[in-house]
């Protein structure tokens, strides 16, 4: 179990001066669907677990903008999550917790401790024409305008981290380049750890998930001036007319992967397989009870699926807690085992 010292520091730390104390202090904006998930049929040979025996698993899904600010920017570029709970037959329930990028900023808790002090929102300026011609001829990429209505950002002291500790420099780059969803089903969510699944020969494997959306990734058009609040009404309108799919990929590790360190890719040949196809249908009435009180955690598992030794998933666990304590969520299932 991981240290809650560390834990309420971190979940301290991210709560951001805009956020809302009684919400979450990051993914603070969000919605949930329902549905339900079908394992492939070569699910059951690498996994034991129900949800990929059993023919159907309903699911609720929780997706959410990454920010800890408590205001709807649907617009801006920002990492968006997709956390899911698999309600099993036993009536216990498993979460997949998942993100749009690819890997995370740190290796231990204590180097995204470091981070997210350095990242503390501070004011945000543009830079005026002449200092943009100026970087450009020095070869410095010149910053990004601010969007309208946004004054404080996390990015100046990201990157200062990232020049500094070379382990942030891939998440800082992608997440500077994220860009924003036309959908939240029409963007590729991963749940960046290492899990072991284990078989039915008792075979343990080291394996990475990820949710590819069927209707394909699309980002809004970085030009055009970003639209504040429309994904929570384009989920409604979508799944009141058809519904939405994502496929569950699962990469196989190999010996010499880095598999307790989410911060470094695996080589992008490893094997993958299909493990089955999540289908969202409704929108939950009361987002209060469905979304906002709902509490996941990447440590509520079940049996077949086990965390690896990252020591980043392991403060999770108890972050989610001291997290979902803090704003008066339900608490996870996994707190009452
Ligand atoms: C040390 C690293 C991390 C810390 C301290 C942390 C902390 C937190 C906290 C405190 C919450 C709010 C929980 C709640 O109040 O219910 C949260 C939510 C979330 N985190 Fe993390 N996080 C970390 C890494 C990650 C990673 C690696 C991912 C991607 C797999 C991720 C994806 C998410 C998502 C999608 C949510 C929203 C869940 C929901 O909808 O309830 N986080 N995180």
């Amino acid at each position: 179990m991981g240290d809650s010292g560390i834990a309420e520091k971190l979940v301290e730390v991210l709560h951001r001066p805009d956020g809302d104390t009684a919400l979450r202090p990051v993914h603070t904006i969000g919605i949930s669907a329902t549905g339900y998930f079908k394992p492939s049929p070569i699910a059951q040979n690498f996994c034991i677990a129900e949800h990929f025996r059993e023919k159907k698993t309903d699911v609720i899904v929780r997706f959410s903008n990454g920010s800890g600010a408590a205001t709807v920017r649907d617009g801006w570029s920002d990492v968006r999550g997709m956390a899911v709970r698999f309600h099993l037959s036993d009536k216990s329930d498993t979460d997949l917790i998942a993100m749009t990028l690819p890997e995370f900023f740190s290796p231990t808790p204590e180097d995204f401790l470091a981070f997210a002090k350095r990242a503390k929102p501070k004011p945000y300026k543009g830079e005026t024409p002449w200092q943009k011609i100026f970087n450009y001829l020095h070869l410095i990429l010149p910053k990004r305008d601010p969007y309208p209505g946004e004054t404080i950002s996390p990015d100046e002291g990201a990157i200062e981290f990232a020049d500094q500790n070379a382990h942030a420099q891939l998440g800082v780059v992608q997440a500077a380049a994220i860009g924003a969803p036309v959908s939240y089903v029409r963007a590729a969510y991963h749940a960046v750890h290492t899990f072991i699944i284990t078989d039915p020969n008792k075979t343990r494997r080291w394996v990475r998930f990820a949710w590819q959306p069927i209707a394909g990734v699309l980002e809004t058009n970085p030009n055009l001036p970003p639209v504040d609040d429309f994904l929570q009404q384009e989920l409604k309108d979508r799944l009141s007319a058809e519904t939405a799919r994502f496929s569950l990929m699962m990469t196989i590790g190999e010996v010499g992967d880095d598999f307790n360190n989410s911060a470094r890719p695996w080589p992008p040949h490893r094997k993958r397989i299909m493990m089955g196809t999540l289908t969202l249908n409704a929108v939950p009435e009361d987002q209060i009870e469905h979304s906002e009180k709902l509490s996941f955690n990447p440590g509520l598992l079940t049996d077949g699926i086990e965390m690896s030794d990252d020591p980043v998933l392991k403060v999770r666990v108890d972050a989610y807690k001291v997290s979902s304590a803090w704003r008066s969520g339900t608490p996870c299932p996994f707190s009452q085992r």
